[in-house]
Formats: C-alpha cells, structure tokens, sequence
C-alpha cells in the first residue's frame, strides 16, 4: 500500500492533492500539524477517497506548527468520531497515546492506532530492539519506526525488524530516512512493511520519493522481484537505475534496480549478498571488488576491472561490459593497424586498452600520471608516451578520451586544446570521448569544429548497460 501524506494546506494545493492523491495513491495521510489553524477536519475527509491516515506532530516530533496538547487531543477524538481508518501518535507522546488508545477502545470505532517512532539522526539497533518492544505491549497497535539511515547497512537493520513483526504477527510500518535510506523505501514492501510512504509535491521526510517513481520507476508494488543496483561512491551521477528499470518494465522481467551508495564495500557485499541478483559497479570499486568475488571471467581478469557482478546461488562472479561497450561504440570503425591514441589510465582507460588490442590497433597511451601510463602499455602491449611529446607524434587515426576532464560540472575542460587536436588529427581522425554527461563535451565540439567524426560516450554508456543486462538475463 502506497501513502501519500498531505503537506499543503492552501486551498487550490489542497485540491490539486486530494485529485492526484484520490487516483494514484493507496491511502492518505493527512498531517493536520501542516495547518496554522485547527482544519475542518470533515469536511477534509469527506473529500478523500481512500483510507486516511491522520497525523498531528508536534514540533519536537517534526511536527510543523504546534498545536497545543488538548487541541492535538480534540483533532484525535473528532477523527476517532468520523471513523478514520488510521490515527498516528508518537510513542513519546504518552498521555495523548493513551487517551487516544482508550477513546478508541470506549468508542467501539474501527480506527486502527499507529503508534509511531522517529529517529531523525540515526538508526541505532538497540534503540529500535528497545522501542520495538515498547510498543508491543500497546494492544491492537500498528508500529510505525522511522529512522535517519548513516550507512546502507542501516537498511538492513529495519528489514530485520520487519522480519521480526511479521514473526510476532504483528503488523509494522518500517523504513529508513534520508538519502541512504531510499533502499529501504523501495524494498520495504516486500519486506513486509504495511505501507510505504511516497510524495505527491513536496515529501514530509528526508528521502521520501515520488509516487510516481515508487510505482513506475521502482514498481514497488511487484512480489519477489530479482534486485539488481549499482555499488560506488558516488552514484547519484549516474543514469543507471533509469535505464535498468526502464529495461526490466519493457521486457516485462520481475525485477528492479536501486543505486547503493556503498562506503565499505566488504561489509556491503556481506550484508546485502542474499539480496541482490547482479550489480553494476562504478567508482571507486572496480578494481577492489575483484578480490571479493567469488570468480572474475577471463576478460575482467587481463582488464583487472569489473564493472558488473552477477549472483548464481551464494556465488559472486565478476565480469567487465565497458570493453564491449567501447568495441560496440566504435563499431565501423576501422581499427586493425591503426594508431589509436587513449587520454587516461584508470578504469575505462584499461578497458579500451584491451578492446583495442583485441582489435589488433596500436595504441599508445598518454595519462597525466605518466608512471600509471606505463603500467598501463606494459600490460597491455601497448606504448606510453609523455603528455608533452604526443604533439610531436604522427597523427592518430582514433582518438579516446578515457579521463574524466570535460565532465560536469566542469564542462568547459577538455583533456586536449584545439590546437593539440589539430596537430595530432587528420581528416578521418574519429574523436571518442568516454565522458558522457554532457553528451556533447568540448572535446567533441572542438573536433566537430574540425570536421572530425566524433562518437560520444553516450553510447558506450547504453552499450555497457545493454551488455550488463545480457549477462543478468540468465538469472531473471
Ligand atoms: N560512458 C560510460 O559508460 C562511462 C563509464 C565509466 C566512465 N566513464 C567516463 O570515464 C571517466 C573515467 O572513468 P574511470 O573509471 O576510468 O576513472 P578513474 O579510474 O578514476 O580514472 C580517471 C582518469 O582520469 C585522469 N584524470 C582525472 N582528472 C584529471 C585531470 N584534471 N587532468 C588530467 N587527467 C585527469 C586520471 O589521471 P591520473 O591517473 O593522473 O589520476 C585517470 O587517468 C569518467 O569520469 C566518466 O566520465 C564513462
């Protein structure tokens, strides 16, 4: 079940809400401490569709304005009267609990208690162990435990809880805040959270997605999905997610993608191992993760890089689609005996190496650190040459921009002037750039400028990704 909370009180916001909130979402909540001044709380319900939750936080609680106590009461007892489907009231808020809880239980009304936890700093495990079993002493009470995530591991500790509930039968609202935590609001319902919150406009936590994306994006809603993500740090540059889940929905595959900002990639792996089906891996891991897998095939093991994992029973194994990708980009180019110039050392810089002596090219490899650049040729088979000597080199045929100059925000940089470009191009020159946000980077522009073929990095992008859900098809 999705919620929706409402978290605008202007009329014609308040109108707009109620429309989109009565046609997409599963149930409302309606947070009264959004108001300046106590609403009309029936005429508000009689406006929604669907089950309501209704909640008044006071300030310390997160709450927005401040209603005193016998008002936050008053609201209570008028929605205990119009038969809401759910009241919410902070574990803390002792007195309000239980009066709420016994005009609930005098009043014979079918409205369910949630009785509600917020951390909005950290998830820590014997707190949620200790206010877990605080509230299940609470008869009848739905819990709701909502805490601030620091790690990806934090999400982890909400499942476990969640798996815990559903031990004790009990029914349970559980999910972790902010950034770190919008694993577990995309998982949470196939962990057995009852609800899961999403925003319709502006959210009321830190973290909270769209509805739209927690139903079409991240279809929330399917059972047993295959999980796949992406492990890095960072990974909010990325467009991964967009075009995995985009994949699994045409190809109609039981199965989503979520990024994992992973900050120690040994535990992650540890943890999250029985979770996942296939991760993409992005920087700085590729080359660490090796040593973690179970197995790396042939290719990822002369590149020395892994960019995609693929789990068969309790096995990790590790492959690396950026070389395809790079040999898919530069399809028709002619690349046999060709001189092929690669801008970097790092991670794409090794897999082009490696499509490119594949492909029989001859390649010489310039990098800004040049003792990485010989690193590099030697195991390779190919040459490294000074930064300062390339311009006197012969012109190359295929130029590739394998570091990460000329991408945003820095967008003005390129790793080569246009005049270098000039003097070490010639007419059928074709200038690559790994660099894919921006599409066009400057390096590309200057080329164009030039008359050069230019291929962009854009398509390295969907050729790895495309190639990454090749190998993850076997296991959906
Ligand atoms: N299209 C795609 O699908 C795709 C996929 C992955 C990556 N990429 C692009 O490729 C870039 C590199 O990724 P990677 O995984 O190879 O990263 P990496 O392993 O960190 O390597 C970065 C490379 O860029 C060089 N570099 C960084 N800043 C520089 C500067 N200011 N001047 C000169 N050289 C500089 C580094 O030189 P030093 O050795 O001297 O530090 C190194 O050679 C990314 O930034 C991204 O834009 C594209």
């Amino acid at each position: 079940m999705l919620c929706v909370p409402l978290t605008v009180t202007a009329k014609k916001e308040v109108t707009r809400f109620l429309c989109a909130a009565n046609k997409h979402a599963d149930c409302i909540e309606l947070r009264l401490d959004y108001f300046r001044r106590k609403p009309d709380l029936k005429r508000l319900l009689a406006r929604c569709r669907k089950p309501v939750i209704v909640t008044i936080r006071k300030r310390a609680e997160g709450g927005r304005y401040g209603f005193s106590s016998k008002d936050r009461l008053e609201l209570y007892l008028d929605a205990i009267a119009l038969d809401v489907a759910y009241l919410d009231v902070e574990l803390s808020s002792t007195s309000l609990l239980n009066a709420v809880s016994t005009a609930i239980t005098q009043s014979g009304s079918s409205t369910q208690l949630i009785v509600s936890f917020h951390n909005f700093r950290s998830t820590d495990n014997q707190e949620l162990t200790r206010v877990y079993s605080a509230m299940k002493k609470i008869p009848g009470a739905l819990l709701k435990i909502a805490t601030h995530a620091n790690s990806i591991e934090d999400n982890l500790l909400m499942f476990d809880l969640l798996k815990r509930a559903q031990k004790d039968r009990l029914k349970m609202i559980g999910l972790c805040m902010g950034d770190l935590g919008q694993v577990s609001r995309i998982l949470g319902l196939r962990q057995g959270s009852y609800l899961m919150y999403a925003a319709l406009g502006k959210g009321s936590a830190p973290g909270q997605l769209m509805l739209r994306e927690m139903k079409e994006l991240y279809r929330v809603q399917i059972t047993n999905p295959h999980i796949f993500g992406l492990v890095g740090n960072p990974v909010v540059h990325s467009t991964g997610y967009l075009f995995h889940n985009e994949q699994f929905v045409r190809k109609k595959k039981k199965a989503l993608y979520v990024n994992f900002l992973v900050r120690d990639l040994k535990s992650f792996l540890k943890s999250f191992r029985p979770l996942i089906s296939g991760l993409s891996v992005t920087i700085p891991y590729k080359e660490t993760i090796v040593e973690q897998l179970d197995s790396v095939d042939k290719d990822a093991t002369a590149i020395g890089a892994v960019n995609t994992v693929v789990r068969r029973g309790r096995k990790l194994r590790g492959y690396n689609t950026d070389f395809l990708g790079v040999l898919a980009a530069l399809k028709g180019v002619s690349l046999k005996g060709k001189q092929v110039l690669v801008l970097g050392a790092g991670g794409v810089a090794r897999a082009a190496c490696y499509a490119l002596m594949q492909e029989k090219a001859k390649v010489s490899v310039v990098n800004r650190t040049h003792s990485k650049a010989i690193t590099l040729a030697e195991r390779m088979g190919a040459e490294a040459v000074p930064l300062a000597l390339i311009v006197a080199s012969p012109s190359f045929d295929v130029i590739i921009n394998c570091t990460s100059v000329g991408m945003a925000p820095e967008i003005s940089a390129s790793p080569l002037t246009l005049s270098m470009l000039k003097k070490i191009s010639h007419d059928k020159t074709v200038v690559f750039d790994t660099v894919y946000t921006p599409e066009h980077t400057t390096l590309l522009k200057y080329a164009q400028s030039l008359g050069l073929r230019t291929v962009s990095g854009v398509h390295l992008f969907t050729e790895q990704a495309k190639a990454q859900y090749h190998l993850w098809r076997n296991v959906l």
